[in-house]
Order: structure tokens, then C-alpha cells, then sequence
């Protein structure tokens, strides 16, 4: 979950570096470095916090040179500090690495390079990879390279310098992510395709065991072992601006704000003129799809909780029984999975570690797995036999908003898709329910347009340390989003709770003024959400409900404040529903004066178990 961007070409590195750094430093920011090739030799600067405070030492003391790598860190081995700040170097300085992801045996190593004589300055992993690029060195970086990374096992995308063949850059990747960037004489690498956008749109995406061969002239692509590969280059159409904040104080903002463009992003083309969807990334015939006997849904995070609301929808339109999982206890269980097991996999980044491996074990057992994801070309798109792709765009906030949402409209998506093949349900059931998923966007704009409660609301808890979520059905999916939004970028501790659970014990906690959010969205369970919020309310809690337009007057007689959105299908609340539980988290973290964009303790991509 570290970023990295590398440059070889005729500019000065130094600017491209850190500008590219900038754009990665959702990946990871307790730390940041670069390393370039000067007058003087290779240079190293580095320093613990965010990109800002290298700056302020580059200031001073610029690097000159036209070839260097660059690293945002967010620390898995030593704690952050500017010692174990990547690049790394070995004890000559004449080898420079930096590397996201993991290297497992890095302590076998580590002995064994110290019992040979080495002298390490960190507590790192990485360390180890530059101490043995160094040893293998024999006048071939590509060789060296490649002979040192016999020895690891982990996870690594690296970037590696030497000051003996300063016209080359070496790139691998094994499990972590590295593109390459094509330029007019000049070539980048990046651990993600913002880094480098600002330079190029044409990109090489390094599939796991290859590396790359880079001079400002040429890109040469092989395997590890050293065969040469031919690949097609990908064209990426992101404009450059839509990786910017437009005008917003914060990128969650921003990314709320474009929730109904990434609803109607991920409809279009899927959706046809008579309701009936179409989902032609979907590599399963209607036979197959018939033999499908349960579906697994398998995630991390915001995206589990997306699939929460899936299985709702999943096992109401298709009749098929879903289980949701989050994924880094899926592998580890030894879960059923047979041919006729669907396993969704959903991933915003489609690089999570956890995600992968269960994908792996999926399809080691037979299963079709499906991919929900945000980002074309990643780990999780690529590995996976169908990918149905959000189209929500590059989501830089920590705090996922419009990918959840956007994850929400796929699983809508493929309901009644499900629905329609195997016939599972009425054509003019799922005709409705497509109509209302074309209303959503314009009605989450209703929403956005009338937020000055939810930031009253919101100011009114940030004093508070705990708070509860109540609902039933999706509303308690979306409770436990809304729940964990909060955590994170506000750091009040909440908890989500299927509102008729609440009196098996968690009653106890409530006490007088303790804030509670409920949500009673779902018309046909409203009386019983109801008995649930006055148990709750007799106990002291202040409750702020939201439910729907039609039953807001209704619900307004049981609890404090109320706040209502616009009306849709039940099943499909969740899509309006989690937009003010975002707002109020947002207002929350602001009133508390945290960075909502960068929370304390997360990086937005996850590629370690
Ligand atoms: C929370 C959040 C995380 C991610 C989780 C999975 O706002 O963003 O919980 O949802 O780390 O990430 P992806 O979806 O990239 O697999």
C-alpha cells in the first residue's frame, strides 16, 4: 500500500518525482523519499510525514539529474521514521530500492546477510532487497536484480537504481502492483496510473513475475527469468482534472458529490430502453447460470458491507442463497465452494490482499468468480473470469464513498439481471425496480442539495465518544457502512445493530443522551423499527431517524429529528439511504478537525494480509 513513481528521460527528475508522489500519497503517507542519480553519485533524500516535509529538505537542497525513483510509505516493518523511509540503499550507496508490499522471509535474510558481514540502518524488509541486489551485482543491474529477487518470498513491486548504469531503471512486480509509463523520451513507472497521468496516457500494466528494462529511449519487458514479452499498451482515458479536488474543500466531498454521476456512470450501456439490463462481461450462459446452487460473496471493508446489501438483492431476485464473508477469514475456513458456487469478489481497488487470495482459493475449487471493481487492469480484474466494472472513477479519499454506492448499483445491476434469466421473478417486478434505479441518481442529487441538518447533526455529536445505528434488514447493511464511515474519519466510536437485536444486550450501553441514528427506511418493518426505537428512547438515547419521504411524518412521532430521503423500491434504499449516513461523517470528522481525506492509522489500498 505504498506508492511508488520512478523517471528516466531528459527532464529534471526531482519535480517529476515528487509531483508524482503527490498523487500517490493516498497509498500511503507516514513517510516519503526519493532517489536520483546526480553529479555527486547516487542521492538519497528522505524523511519521516507527509510529502511536505521532503519538500522542505529538497528546498534547500535540490537533487539535480534527469533519473530517479520515488516512494509515500505506509509502514508494515519499523515504525515510521526517516531511517525506514524507502529508497533504501545498500552499504556502498550504490544501489537504490524502493518497494511496496511485503517480504515474508525478510528476518532469514536479514541473519543471513548479517552473519555475511552487512550492516543494516533500519528495521525494514525492504533493506534487505538493496543489501542483496548489491551482492548479486556482477556489472548487470537486470541480472543482479534478478538473482536477488530468487531469494524473497512476499509480495514486492520495486523500482531499483545503481549508480553504475545510470541510464537504466529496473522495475519488477510480484503481487504488488507497477505500470509503466511510455513517454517521447522519457519513461515512468508508478504503483498506480495517477502518479504518471499528468506525463503520459499510454501505460504497460506488469503482470505478476515480470519486470521491465527501462532507458529514456526504450522499455524492455520480460519475465523474471529473463524472457522477453511482447504487450499491448493501454490507452487510459482519465482526464487529469477528475484526479483533482475541483473546487472541493476535501476529496470525500468531492467523491460524494459525484455519487450520481458514478450511479449513472455504472448504469449506462447496462441498462436497455425496455428495463432490462444487460450484463454482457458476464461469462456465464443462462445454463450455467441455472446450475449456480449459491453465491458467495467475498470483500473487505466498505465493499463487504456493499456486499451485505448484495446478498439481499441477490437472494430476492434470483431465489439463490448467498453468503457474504469478509475475506480474510474466507481462505482461512476451508469454505464450500464447488463448480456450482458463483464467488463475487469486491474490491473498490482490486488490489486488497485478503480479496485476492480468496479469489485464489475460489478458483482453485472451481468456482466462476466475479469481480466487482473500480479499477481496469487491476490484480483482482485481471485474475478474475468475469469483471463487472463501477465506474466510479479514481476514488482518492481513505474513506470510500462513491465506490460503495457505485458497488451498490452493480449488485442492483446484477439482481435483476439474475432475475430476468432465470426468470426468477415477473418481468414487470424487475422492470419496476429498474426504473426506480434510473431515478436514484437525481434523487441522491435531492439529498445532496439539502444537507444543512446533517451538518448541524453532525456538530452536535462530534462532542460525543459513542454512538449507536440502528435498522433492519439493508438498513442494518447500512448501518454497519454508515457505522464504520464514522470510525474511521471521525475516530467516535459507534457501533451498527439490527435494531430487534438491540435488547439481547446492547440495551445495557444506552444511557441518558447517548446518540443513536436510525435507520427506517424499509415501510413494511417500519412498526417493529419503531418498538425498537422507543425501548431506546426510554433508555435516554437521542435518536436521529431517516426513513422516506412517505413515512417520515410517522417516524418524526418517535424519535428526535428526523431527516428524509426521497422515496424508491425497498430494495434499493441503500443507495440513497448511506448518503446522509456520509455527510454526517464528513461534518463530523470536520467539526473534530481532522483530515477527513488521510485518517489517522489507513491507507486506501490494502495489499497485505
Ligand atoms: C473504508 C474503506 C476500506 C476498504 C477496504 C477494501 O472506507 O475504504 O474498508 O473498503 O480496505 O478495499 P477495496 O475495496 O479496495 O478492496
Amino acid at each position: 500500500m505504498c506508492g511508488i513513481v520512478g523517471y528516466i528521460g531528459k527532464r529534471d527528475a526531482q519535480s517529476i518525482l515528487v509531483e508524482g508522489l503527490k498523487k500517490l500519497e493516498y497509498r500511503g503517507y507516514d513517510s516519503a523519499g526519493i532517489a536520483m542519480y546526480t553529479e555527486a553519485g547516487l542521492q538519497v533524500k528522505k524523511a519521516k510525514g507527509r510529502l511536505a516535509v521532503l519538500e522542505s529538505h529538497l528546498d534547500g537542497a535540490p537533487l539535480v539529474g534527469t533519473v530517479g525513483i520515488g516512494h509515500t510509505r505506509w509502514a508494515t516493518h519499523g515504525k515510521p521514521s526517516d531511517e525506514n523511509s524507502h529508497p533504501h540503499t545498500d552499504m556502498t550507496m550504490k544501489f537504490s530500492v524502493v518497494h511496496n508490499g511485503i517480504i515474508e522471509n525478510y528476518t532469514d535474510l536479514k541473519e543471513e546477510l548479517i552473519a555475511s558481514g552487512v550492516t543494516f540502518v533500519s528495521e525494514t524488509d525492504t533493506e534487505v532487497i538493496s543489501h542483496l541486489v548489491a551482492r548479486e551485482y556482477d556489472g548487470d543491474i537486470v541480472r543482479a536484480v534478478q538473482k536477488a529477487i530468487t531469494h524473497l518470498r512476499g509480495a514486492y513491486a520495486l523500482g531499483v537504481l545503481t549508480e553504475f548504469e545510470p541510464d537504466r531503471l529496473v522495475a519488477v512486480r510480484n503481487a504488488s502492483p507497477l505500470i509503466i509509463g511510455i513517454g517521447e523520451g522519457e519513461h515512468f513507472i508508478g504503483s498506480d496510473i495517477p502518479a504518471i497521468l499528468e506525463h503520459t496516457r499510454n501505460v504497460f500494466i506488469l503482470n505478476d513475475g515480470e519486470m521491465a528494462v527501462l532507458t529514456k529511449d526504450t522499455v524492455e519487458l520480460m519475465t523474471i527469468e529473463g524472457n522477453f514479452i511482447s504487450r499491448e499498451m493501454i490507452h487510459v482515458d482519465w482526464d487529469a482534472v477528475t484526479a483533482e479536488k475541483a473546487g472541493f474543500d476535501h476529496f470525500m466531498l468531492k467523491e460524494i458529490y459525484e455519487q450520481p454521476k458514478a450511479y449513472r456512470d455504472t448504469m449506462r450501456g447496462r441498462v436497455d430502453s425496455d428495463l432490462t439490463v444487460s450484463l454482457p462481461e458476464l461469462k456465464l450462459s443462462p445454463a450455467e447460470l441455472a446450475n449456480i446452487r449459491k453465491v458467495h460473496i467475498v470483500a473487505c471493508g466498505t465493499a463487504y458491507h456493499a456486499g451485505l446489501v448484495g446478498k439481499t438483492v441477490i437472494e430476492t431476485s434470483a431465489r439463490i442463497p448467498v453468503e457474504v464473508e469478509v475475506a480474510s477469514e474466507y481462505r482461512y475456513r476451508c469454505p464450500l465452494i464447488t463448480p456450482e458456487t458463483l464467488v463475487i469478489v469486491v474490491s473498490q481497488s482490486g488490489e486488497t490482499a485478503d480479496t485476492l487470495a480468496a479469489l485464489r482459493e475460489a478458483k482453485a475449487n472451481g468456482a466462476h468468480v466475479l469481480a466487482i471493481t473500480n479499477v481496469v487492469g487491476s490484480s483482482v480484474a485481471r485474475e478474475a473470469d468475469s469483471v463487472m466494472l463501477t465506474m466510479a472513477g479514481p476514488e482518492i479519499a481513505v474513506a470510500s464513498t462513491k465506490a460503495y454506492s457505485s458497488q451498490l448499483i452493480a449488485f442492483f445491476l446484477l439482481g435483476m439481471y439474475l432475475a430476468q434469466t432465470l426468470s426468477t421473478q415477473e418481468t414487470a417486478w424487475v422492470r419496476g425496480i429498474v426504473a426506480a434505479m434510473l431515478a436514484l441518481p437525481e434523487q441522491v442529487e435531492q439529498i445532496l442539495d439539502n444537507t444543512d441538518a446533517l451538518r448541524e447533526y453532525a456538530e452536535s455529536i462530534a462532542v460525543h465518544e459513542h454512538l449507536f445505528f440502528i435498522g433492519r434488514g439493508v438498513d442494518y447493511a447500512v448501518a454497519q457502512e454508515g457505522s464504520l464511515k464514522l470510525k474511521e474519519i471521525s475516530y467516535i466510536h459507534s457501533e451498527a445493530y439490527a435494531a430487534g437485536e438491540l435488547k439481547h444486550g446492547t440495551l445495557a450501553l444506552i444511557e441518558d443522551g447517548i446518540p443513536v441514528i436510525a435507520l427506517a427506511t424499509q415501510n413494511a418493518l417500519l412498526e417493529k423499527t419503531v418498538s425498537n426505537i422507543k425501548e431506546v428512547k426510554a433508555r435516554g438515547g437521542v435518536i436521529f431517524g431517516i426513513s422516506d419521504v412517505n413515512e417520515a411524518t410517522a417516524l418524526g412521532k418517535a424519535v428526535d429529528e428526523v431527516y428524509a430521503i426521497p422515496a424508491t423500491h425497498p430494495l434499493l434504499t441503500p443507495a440513497l439511504s448511506v448518503v446522509p449516513l456520509q455527510m454526517i461523517s464528513y461534518y463530523a470528522s470536520l467539526a473534530r478537525g481532522n483530515d477527513v481525506d488521510k485518517p489517522r492509522n489507513l491507507a486506501k489500498s490494502v495489499t497485505v494480509e
